[in-house]
């Protein structure tokens, strides 16, 4: 079943004293429609260490909250990580998998995404799954042929049935934090092809998001598009009201 979200990926941003302000800004000002009337999912994606803080202060509000990566395993030996379990059993309902950032500067593979998928599911969090081209790649007409690779390898190493339920997040690399986001075309051709693509895979329970410089200004013509099912917002998640107003910009559409 394809839902609608706006998910804030607030990165290392917000010390957990910020986390909270920014958290109640957002759930006083936020209405989020119930699932009766077209409902939308509003997640909040704060660091780690501003989880515990942001789930207390959204505790019996509409918004979930959600991690920014964890491991494949359920525990052992792996210092600094963080399992799928630690993060459900502390209020957690979502995780972020494979942004941009992780594999840049953690050398995340589609293999390790796709084990972390199936970790995390098999743990009872919904995963957000990353994948996009970067700039040299559109470039060089090579969009459809890497978000393809991505998509085949995560759903490889996940399987089908983890991959099932999942949110995609289509991020072409380019639009992230530049302030220069798909056009709305841009966007709609890589999510039906997507769509179109996971489904010949077997996986036909999916909601895709765009990320990459979403706004206020640009919300409402991107949601307008019929395969884009939402956005993971970054820059414009840290203020409450253009969080809000994207919020609001979902609810209408
Ligand atoms: P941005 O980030 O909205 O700041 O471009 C999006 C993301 O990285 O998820």
């Amino acid at each position: 079943m394809r839902s609608r979200y706006v998910i804030g990926n607030w990165k290392m941003h917000t010390l957990p004293s910020e986390a909270e302000v920014l958290a109640r800004e957002i759930v006083e000002h936020a209405s989020v429609p119930p699932a009766s009337e077209g409902g939308i999912g509003v997640v909040l994606c704060p660091p780690f260490t501003s989880l515990n803080s942001v789930i207390h202060t959204l505790n019996g509000s509409a918004i979930s909250v959600g991690a920014q990566d964890c491991h494949h395993l359920a525990q052992g030996a792996y210092t600094g990580d963080v399992s799928a379990q630690a993060l459900l059993e502390l209020g957690c309902s979502y995780v972020i998998l494979g942004h941009s950032e992780r594999r840049r500067y953690h050398l995340e593979t589609d293999i390790q995404i796709g084990q972390k998928i199936a970790g995390a599911t098999e743990a009872g969090l919904c995963p957000i799954v990353c994948v996009g081209e970067t700039a040299e790649q559109r470039n060089a007409d090579l969009t459809f042929r890497v978000v393809e690779s991505q998509v085949t390898a995560i759903t490889h190493a996940a399987g089908v049935d983890a991959m099932n339920g999942c949110i995609v997040a289509y991020e072409p690399i380019w639009a992230i934090g530049t302030g220069v986001s798909a056009t709305a075309n841009q966007a709609q051709e890589v999510h039906a092809f997507v769509r179109s693509h996971l489904l010949s895979l077997g996986v036909i329970d999916i909601s895709i998001l765009y990320g990459g410089s979403v706004t206020s200004s640009n919300a409402s013509e991107l949601f307008a598009s019929a395969d884009i099912d939402g956005a993971l917002v970054g820059g414009a998640s840290l203020l409450a009201s253009s969080f809000v107003s994207i919020v609001e910009a979902l609810a209408k559409t």
